[in-house]
C-alpha cells in the first residue's frame, strides 16, 4: 500500500503527435484491475527533444516509458541494454528503469499482435500464408514473432519494392519470408493479410489487386479508430470472415509493458471490450457497411 506522503509511481507514453493515444486509459484500467497505484500520462515529444525529455522524466522519478511513432528507433539507441526481441527489430516501445539506474529497452508490439491474433481472435498461424503490407517500422516490429508461429510463407509487399526485399533478406534466417512490390501481387492468395502501412492514418488504401485473400480469410489493420479503416472495408468486400483493427494489439502490447514494469499481468479481455465500447458505442462493434 502506498502511503499518502509517497508519490505514486510515474509512467508515460511519448510520441509525436500523441493527442489520439489510448495508452493512458488502458494503463489506468490495468492499474484499477490489478490494484496497482500508479500515474500514466501522455506527452507530445518531438524527436529532437526526445533524449532530454527521457532523461528528465527518469531523473524526476519516472519508472517506465512507452515510446511510439516516430520515437521507437531513438528509444532503441538511447536504451542502456535491450531485450533480444528489441535487438531483432532495432526499435524499442517500452523503457524500464532498472535497479542499477540503467534503462532496459524492450519491444512488445510483435508479441502483442500475435497474442491478439491467436489468443483473442483464435487464429492458427502455423502453416498459413501471411501477407504483410508495408516495410516501415511497424512491419519490422512484427516479422520475428509472426515467423515464430511457423507460417507456410510470409510475403512482405511494399509501395517501394526495394524496402520490402531488404527487410525480407534481414529476417530470412527466421523462416520462409520474401519481399517485393505491391504491383507484384496477384498470383497468390493469402489466409491472413496484415496492413502495416501508414496509409490508414491518412484514410488511404494501398493499391491492392482483387483475389488476394482466400475465401473466409482474415484481414487485420495495425491501425485503429472509431471508424473502420479503408483496408478493413476492402477486407469485407474481399470476402474476409474477419476484418479486425489493431485495438487488441494495442491493449496486448500495453499488457506486456505493464507486466515488465509491475510484475503483474493484467487481464486484457475486459479492457479490450471497454475500449471497443468507448470507440464504437455500447455494443462494442465497429460499424460494418
Ligand atoms: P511506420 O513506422 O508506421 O511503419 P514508416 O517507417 O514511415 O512508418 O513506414 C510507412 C510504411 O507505409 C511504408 O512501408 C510506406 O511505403 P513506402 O516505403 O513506399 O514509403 C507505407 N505507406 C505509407 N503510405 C502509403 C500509401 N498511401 N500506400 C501504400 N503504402 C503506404
Amino acid at each position: 500500500m502506498t502511503s499518502r506522503s509517497e508519490p505514486l509511481d510515474r509512467y508515460a507514453v511519448f510520441g509525436h503527435p500523441i493527442g489520439h493515444s489510448r495508452s493512458p486509459r488502458i494503463h489506468a484500467l490495468f492499474a484499477r484491475q490489478t490494484g496497482q497505484a500508479l500515474v500514466y500520462t501522455a506527452e507530445d515529444v518531438a524527436p529532437d527533444a526526445f533524449e532530454g525529455a527521457v532523461r528528465r522524466f527518469f531523473r524526476e522519478g519516472g519508472k517506465g516509458l512507452n515510446c511510439t511513432v516516430p520515437l521507437k528507433e531513438l528509444a532503441f539507441r538511447l536504451a542502456d541494454r535491450v531485450s533480444p526481441r528489441a535487438a531483432r527489430c532495432k526499435a524499442v516501445n517500452t523503457l524500464a528503469l532498472q535497479g542499477d539506474g540503467r534503462l532496459l529497452g524492450d519491444n512488445t508490439d510483435g508479441v502483442g499482435l500475435v497474442r491478439d491474433l491467436t489468443c483473442n481472435l483464435g487464429l492458427v498461424l502455423a502453416g498459413r500464408r501471411i501477407l504483410v503490407l508495408g516495410a516501415g517500422g511497424a512491419a519490422r516490429g512484427i516479422l520475428a514473432p509472426l515467423l515464430e508461429q511457423r507460417p507456410a510463407r510470409l510475403v512482405i509487399a511494399n509501395r517501394t519494392p526495394s524496402k520490402a526485399r531488404q527487410l525480407a533478406a534481414e529476417f530470412a534466417e527466421l523462416g520462409p519470408v520474401s519481399g517485393g512490390g505491391l504491383g507484384e501481387l496477384g498470383t497468390e492468395r493469402f489466409d491472413l493479410i496484415l496492413n502495416a502501412t501508414a496509409a490508414s492514418l491518412s484514410g488511404q488504401l494501398p493499391a491492392l489487386p482483387k483475389d488476394l485473400l482466400v475465401a473466409g480469410g482474415t484481414c487485420y489493420d495495425l491501425a485503429y479508430g472509431s471508424e473502420p479503416t479503408p483496408f478493413l472495408r476492402w477486407g469485407w468486400a474481399a470476402g474476409a470472415a474477419l476484418s479486425a483493427d489493431g485495438l487488441g494489439m494495442l491493449v496486448e502490447q500495453a499488457a506486456e509493458a505493464f507486466q515488465l514494469w509491475r510484475g503483474v499481468r493484467p487481464e486484457t479481455g475486459p479492457v479490450i471490450r471497454a475500449l471497443q465500447a468507448e470507440l464504437h458505442g455500447p455494443d462494442g462493434l465497429a460499424p460494418k457497411p
